[in-house]
């Protein structure tokens, strides 16, 4: 790559290439013009790993902790690592942009992609993705804020229009990114889907020029998401730089038609067009050549980074006497769902092949050093667990043949156009390649062979995004070909799992064929929905079993035993894109399951994973719980860490858990009702409503419990003279002391929260997080702590009738807190009221 003259490359471009490059050329890259040097840019999802350029049968990746995770531990300096191992993760890829982080807001539990954004807060969330975009920007690599703003639900996500107040709008959701491009302008942004106040904001005049550049003077690149931009014109006005995926919908002989007939002036055209250019420029010192090969790193300092990362975002959220950590030297009895497999990330585009997979089963078996014993308690799985990697090949390999013809099965000649060998029994085929498929609709047969260690009837599964049939030895078991229903898998677009059973018998080898047709063969109206290309598929199997001889087994075992944990909670098939999750409850038999087994031995403890808040009514029962998110590869090393000691906990929750979904405030504002999703709430999101009507969650925002205890002393408040114009705002100092008054060494995570004067006619918050830090202390030690917040961020709110800023005069309560009840209290003044915009 060579840096470009960006104004003399306008001058020569062609009205055509100009266009061309205003569009992605395919999923993941944008257009090269080799006449003028001009690159194509390879991007990559972001945000817990860079996938590459493949979601079928890709080049495997690392797995970043899903961002929930990863902000429970209000680590910046970890962000910031984190950020830079993404980088070189991309650059691994041959990727230059990062398609992440992702930065909406939980405004509900039910959010299906709530596991990617860091926290239902904006300072939280806003900080940390600040220092992980620096990460990866230092590497060179350009980072993306997504998705730009209030997408912070599925259903219906590209004709919602979320009507929310300019207040609302400002405090809460546009605060995260304002924050991380303060502390990081990123080289990108993604819109968002939805409409806000009804325009789609890939067309948000108001949203993309007059906030972000001209406001915040913002000068990169905007993408719009995949599929989501809906206009020609419009969105090349309102400031959208690049339409992805490709092939353009919107641009290419459109958009020059519109610039000839001058709807679209030419020199608007090339403000895009500039936008794209200086991207260019931006990553050229990366030196990565066109069409890249992907590698693998997965280097053992970077394995030790994610189990870090793992084990610092695992919260202890009850421990009564002191039941953790566990002994090594006394067996263990794991039980539960979550176990035995890995739930090392939340489902859709965030979603990656990892390198390795740690489950929690493993994690715990690695560390002790006694007997280990295992019990399902239940299943909890929503289709039925894949079974590739049950199967053989003919040549008796692990996995199944994957065979790909442009003809039918009933077709009497068929030409074989692909082979691959794989293991597991799903793949979404949008960024599948061959020359030789010939057009959309094409079919393919897998084939493997199962033998099942114990006799009885079993059920099998398909669920596609296109037609499938399954046949044991040439037995027609399941087919999802006629009467297709409507399901949530692969971004909502898949038919429900079709079901069949069998009968079969213990150490018997059957042949297992699965048929699919790509998506054109489907009879599914998919109005509404983008069908991503080709399709996918999904087949899986279980032996019948029933939920009262899984839980009963597991009962009986836990009584008797030395140590108990359960390992329960969600997947990436409960929480993903396209789909928000019904109810807020673990899956069906898990509540019965951990009741029944707590009442059998009351020492167990209970590890939760999900990506966002579960209800958990057995909560009384239990005396030590951990909250344990999706943690990627190094999952269950992390999980293990804390049950056994080894790294003492310190995370704390950055979203509020409810005792009930009725209690979130949004709960009768949540899903897109005749289109529209209004925001109800307002700016009362999270804790700020929970303070308000002083309802206590089961578990508030900022909870953390240590297997040590601090304290904290000698707060101090420290401001500078005001001055008359408020350009950068005036620090204000809050010291203390914070001492590790246990036995274990530990990190503290301090937060510093402003509670405004009740003088302006406006309601506010009881109290909001401005400030927050982490510090490590050994037994005894203690150490001076500084959080510096910014008088103006600290204290204004936004005035919808000036369309500014405002912070008040008057007196600002300070609050500081920690792990344990403890709280420090000052104030500080605010002389004069002032206005302001800007970053
Ligand atoms: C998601 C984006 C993602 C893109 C590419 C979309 O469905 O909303 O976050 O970057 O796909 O995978």
């Amino acid at each position: 790559m060579t840096r470009l003259d960006v104004e003399k490359t306008i001058e020569e471009l062609t009205l055509g290439e100009k266009v061309a490059l205003t569009a992605g050329v395919d999923f993941w890259h944008t257009a090269a013009i080799d006449r003028l040097n001009i690159p194509a840019l390879r991007m990559s999802d972001g945000p817990n790993g860079v996938r590459g350029t493949r979601f079928f049968n890709g080049i495997p990746a690392a797995c970043f902790p899903c961002a929930t995770a990863l902000g429970a531990t209000w680590d910046t300096q970890l962000l910031h690592e984190i950020g830079q191992l993404m980088g070189e993760e991309s650059i691994a890829k041959g990727a230059h942009i990062v398609l992440g982080p992702t930065i909406n807001i939980q405004r509900s539990p039910l959010g299906g992609r709530g596991f990617e954004s860091f926290a239902e807060d904006g300072v939280l969330s806003g900080t940390l993705a600040g220092n992980f975009c620096k990460g990866i920007q230092e590497k060179g690599v350009a980072a993306t804020l997504k998705h730009f703003v209030c997408n912070d639900q599925e259903h219906e996500r590209m004709a919602v229009n979320s009507i929310v107040t300019m207040r609302a709008l400002r405090e809460i959701y546009l605060l995260p990114f304002q924050l991380a491009m303060r502390i990081c302008p990123t080289a990108c942004v993604m819109t968002a889907y939805n409409k806000v106040n009804g325009t789609h904001v890939s067309e948000n005049k108001q949203i993309i020029t007059d906030i972000l550049r001209k406001e915040w003077k913002w000068d990169g690149l905007v993408m719009s998401d995949w599929f989501g931009t809906y206009t020609t014109s419009d969105a090349i006005e309102a400031g959208l730089d690049l339409e992805m995926p490709g092939k353009t919908r919107w641009r290419g002989s459109a958009l020059a038609h519109a610039v000839s007939s001058n709807k679209v002036p030419e020199f608007v055209l090339d403000d895009r067009v500039r936008n794209i250019l200086n991207l260019i420029n931006w990553v050229e010192p990366l030196g990565i050549p066109g069409g890249a090969p992907e590698k693998a790193l997965n280097r053992p300092q970077d394995q030790a980074l994610l189990r870090r990362a793992a084990a610092e975002s695992v919260v202890l959220m009850k421990n009564e006497d002191n039941l953790l950590p566990l002994s090594k030297d006394k067996s263990i009895l794991v039980i539960g769902p979550n176990a035995k497999i890995a739930a090392y990330c939340g489902g859709g585009s965030a979603s990656l092949d990892p390198y390795y997979t740690v489950s929690p089963y493993d994690g715990v078996a690695a560390k002790t050093n006694a007997d280990i014993q295992f019990s399902q308690g239940v299943y909890s799985h929503k289709e039925l667990p894949l079974i590739g990697p049950l199967l053989k090949t003919a040549d008796d390999k692990p996995g199944f043949t994957f065979r790909v013809y442009n003809e039918p099965p009933s077709s009497p000649s068929r030409t074989l156009v692909d082979e691959l060998h794989l293991l597991r029994s799903t793949g979404f085929l949008m960024d599948y390649i061959n020359p030789k498929i010939n057009s959309l609709t094409y079919y393919i047969d897998m084939e493997g062979y199962f033998t099942p260690s114990e006799s009885g009837i079993y059920d099998f599964g398909v669920t596609v995004v296109g037609t499938g049939r399954l046949l044991i030895d040439d037995e027609l078991v399941v087919d999802n070909t006629k009467n297709q229903r409507q399901g949530s898998a692969f971004f909502g677009t898949a038919t429900v799992e079709e079901r069949g059973s069998k009968h079969l018998n213990a150490n018997q080898t059957y042949k297992v064929v699965f048929e699919f047709g790509t998506a054109p063969t489907s009879d599914l109206d998919t109005r509404g929905i983008v069908v991503f290309g080709p399709g996918g598929f999904r087949f899986g199997a279980a032996r019948q079993t029933t939920q009262e001889d899984l839980i009963s087994a597991a009962v009986t075992q836990a009584r008797t035993a030395d140590q108990v944990v359960i390992f329960a909670g969600l997947t990436s098939e409960w929480e993903t894109e396209g789909h928000d999750r019904e109810h807020m409850d673990l899956p069906p038999g898990t509540d019965d399951m951990i009741s029944r087994v707590l009442d059998a031995n009351p020492n167990t403890v209970v590890v939760l994973q999900s990506g966002t808040p579960v209800t958990m009514p057995w909560i009384h029962q239990t005396k030590a719980l951990l909250h344990a998110w999706f943690g990627g590869n190094e999952c269950g090393n992390g999980i293990a860490d804390i049950l056994y000691g080894d790294v003492n906990p310190s995370a704390k929750l950055p979203v509020s858990f409810p005792v009930r979904l009725q209690d979130n405030p949004s709960y009768l504002n949540f899903r897109s009702e005749r289109g529209r999703v209004l925001y109800g709430e307002d700016i009362y999101v999270g804790y700020k409503y929970y303070d308000k009507i002083n309802l206590p969650p089961l578990f508030p925002f900022g909870h953390g419990l240590s297997y040590t205890t601090f304290s904290r002393a000698n707060l101090s408040l420290t401001t500078v003279p005001e001055q008359p114009t408020l350009h950068d705002g005036e620090p204000v100092t809050a010291t203390l002391t914070v001492k590790n008054t246990g036995s274990v060494p530990g990190a503290e995570i301090i937060q510093l929260w402003v509670l405004p004067p009740s003088v302006t006619g406006v309601t506010r918050p009881v109290r909001e997080l401005k400030g927050f830090t982490k510090v490590f202390l050994n037994p005894d030690e203690e150490k001076q702590v500084e959080i510096v917040v910014e008088k103006k961020l600290a204290t204004s709110w936004w005035d919808e009738q000036r369309e500014k800023w405002v912070s008040e005069k008057g007196e600002y309560g300070v609050l500081v807190t920690g792990t344990g009840e403890e709280e420090l209290r000052g104030q500080f003044t605010v002389e004069r009221t002032r206005y302001w915009v800007g970053l």
